[in-house]
């Protein structure tokens, strides 16, 4: 596969084509996530639960995600990276800047943090410094305990309203992808209608322009119950190699997720 750049997934979304991502967290799944055309590669801090065990992403420290991201680098085959900016990375804007500067300089091409318009004036700060940002709304697990559990989100008029505000002055500061995750599908796709720039979605619908998964989910080695947005791509393939293609596949021909994986 050829270098994939922000360009590219720009394009990918004005001529209708869906793309893939895919969580990693080693140089190995990184080589062959990439090499089953795969997108992009998210060095997710999905990875405190998945590698470390713990029950949320919030010990998740820079220096584990800087550690991650090299080595999905180093085993990268030409998918664009993203690299999450873990829990208290980027309360402030110059906190931001120190700690995607350690991302980028770690193999990253891109940084992933969650929020709404709070992040505007953070966004555009690390945008006009050319670091290209994706902003993560919906259900954001930094923010489990405000939450209080991993609910989906924007069931109503007034946050669903919002949402969209948010996702506009986001895109308008300087964010260059959207993520959603857990969103009810029709949601979703007001959003992705209502930018201009690539939408990623994970429990939010066929509408979007491009699906995420975490590894672990897809290949259906997390203990216990998955989540209803989530297919395991291994039951019907002999390899890892050809569950990861056949995910990549069916973001692509849009017959993952079906109506099934997403939420009203
Ligand atoms: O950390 C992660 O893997 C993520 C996905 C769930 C979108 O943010």
């Amino acid at each position: 596969m050829s270098n994939i750049t922000l360009h590219t997934l720009s394009s990918m979304k004005k001529n209708g084509e869906k793309f893939a991502v895919l969580t990693a967290y080693d140089a190995c799944f990184s080589h062959l996530v990439s090499s089953a055309g795969v997108e992009v590669i998210l060095v997710g801090d999905s990875l405190g639960m998945v590698l470390q065990g713990n029950d949320s992403t919030l010990p998740v420290t820079v220096e584990e995600m800087a550690y991650h991201t090299q080595a999905v680098a180093r085993g990268n085959q030409g998918s664009l990276i993203m690299s999450d900016l873990p829990f208290m990375s980027y309360a402030t804007p110059e906190q931001a800047m120190d700690s995607s500067a350690a991302l980028m300089q770690a193999g990253a091409n891109m940084v992933k943090l969650e929020g709404g318009a709070w992040l505007a004036e953070t966004i555009n700060l690390l945008a006009e410094r050319g670091i290209p940002v994706c902003a993560h709304l919906g259900l954001t697990p930094q923010t489990v305990n405000k939450l209080g559990g991993y609910r989906v989100q924007g069931r109503d008029k007034a946050s669903a309203q919002q949402m969209i505000n948010d996702a506009v002055i986001l895109q308008d500061a300087g964010a260059s992808v959207i993520l959603l995750e857990c969103v009810p599908s029709i949601l979703a796709k007001e959003i992705t209608m209502a930018v201009d720039v690539p939408v990623i979605g994970i429990g939010a619908g066929a509408g979007t322009d491009a699906q995420v998964l975490v590894m672990h989910d897809m290949l259906g080695v997390t203990p216990g119950r998955s989540p209803k947005f989530v297919k395991n791509f291994m039951a019907d393939a002999d390899t890892i190699e050809e569950a990861v293609a056949n995910y990549a596949k069916a973001v692509k021909d849009g017959s993952f997720p079906a109506e099934e994986h997403g939420f009203e």
